[in-house]
């Protein structure tokens, strides 16, 4: 019997320029962090903090793929993924599969912990975060060890999660070229109605948060550069 193959929308612009925007920010705040960049850590962990900001907001108010209650599914629906997975192999999903969701919220919680601990976290020579003052010196070592621990954690279950992708490329599921696209060719009965928000409602959430950030924590970094 041959399969009737269509080519389906599954990530807006929104979530895939989140991703990738990520990475890059992810790879120059190790490397500012390891080369004494302080004031270039800063300055990206605050881009972070926009793109952050939309994509929590984006799970709520954005495109049906993006939206948290879309991918965080029942204990029971993830056990009969399982199940199903034994039994007939991976299978193509539209948007994330049930297990996938939930490495979604992980590495989405534990960048935004990264991002929160960061505020608080001091080098002990020249940094501090704009928080750092607010908690008494121990609490403030304490959450700047807990930065420099949580980044390991991050780089733990990202490696988990490009090992996963790779399974999926591996038996055919071209997920990666979908993640810049933003399609996916399945087999029709996969086929479900989506609704896509609006890129420029995306730009605006963009925008009012941008402009907080700037204006509370980039614009006194960039003064002193
Ligand atoms: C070269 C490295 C990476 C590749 C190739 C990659 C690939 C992908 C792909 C293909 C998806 C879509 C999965 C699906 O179809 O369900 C995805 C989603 C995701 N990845 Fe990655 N990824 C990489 C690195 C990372 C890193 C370093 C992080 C964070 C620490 C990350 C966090 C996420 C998140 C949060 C999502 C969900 C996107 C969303 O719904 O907003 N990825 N990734
Ligand atoms: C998600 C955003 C962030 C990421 C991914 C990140 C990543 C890192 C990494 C990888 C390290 C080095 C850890 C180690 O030495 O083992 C570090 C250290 C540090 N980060 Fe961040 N950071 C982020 C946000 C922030 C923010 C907002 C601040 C605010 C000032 C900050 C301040 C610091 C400080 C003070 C250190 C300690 C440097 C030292 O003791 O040498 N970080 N960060």
């Amino acid at each position: 019997m041959t399969q009737n193959i269509v080519k389906v929308k599954v990530w807006d612009v929104p979530t895939r320029l989140f991703h990738w925007g990520m990475l890059c920010l992810l790879g120059g705040l190790w490397w500012t962090a390891e080369s004494g960049e302080m004031e270039w850590h800063q300055l990206l962990a605050y881009s972070l903090m926009i793109l952050l900001g939309m994509r929590l907001l984006w799970g709520f108010i954005g495109s049906d793929t993006a939206k948290f209650s879309h991918f965080v599914r029942s204990p029971k629906t993830v056990f009969n993924y399982l199940q199903k997975t034994k039994q007939h192999g991976i299978s193509a999903s539209i948007g994330h599969n049930p297990i996938g969701g939930y490495m979604v919220v992980a590495l989405i919680s534990l960048v935004t912990l990264q991002l929160v601990t960061g505020l608080f976290a001091t080098d002990e020579i020249f940094t501090e975060g704009p928080l750092y003052a607010t908690v008494k010196d121990d609490t403030a070592l304490w959450l700047t060890w807990l930065h420099k621990q949580n980044f390991d954690l991050i780089l733990i279950l990202a490696a988990i999660h490009v090992l996963a992708v790779g399974v999926h490329m591996f038996k055919g599921d071209k997920i990666i070229a979908a993640m810049f696209s933003g399609y996916k060719r399945l087999p029709s009965e996969l086929e479900q109605p989506l609704v896509f928000a609006s890129v420029v409602k995306a730009a605006i959430i963009v925008m009012v948060i941008g402009v907080l950030v700037v204006n509370y924590f980039m614009l006194p970094i960039i003064e002193m550069l």
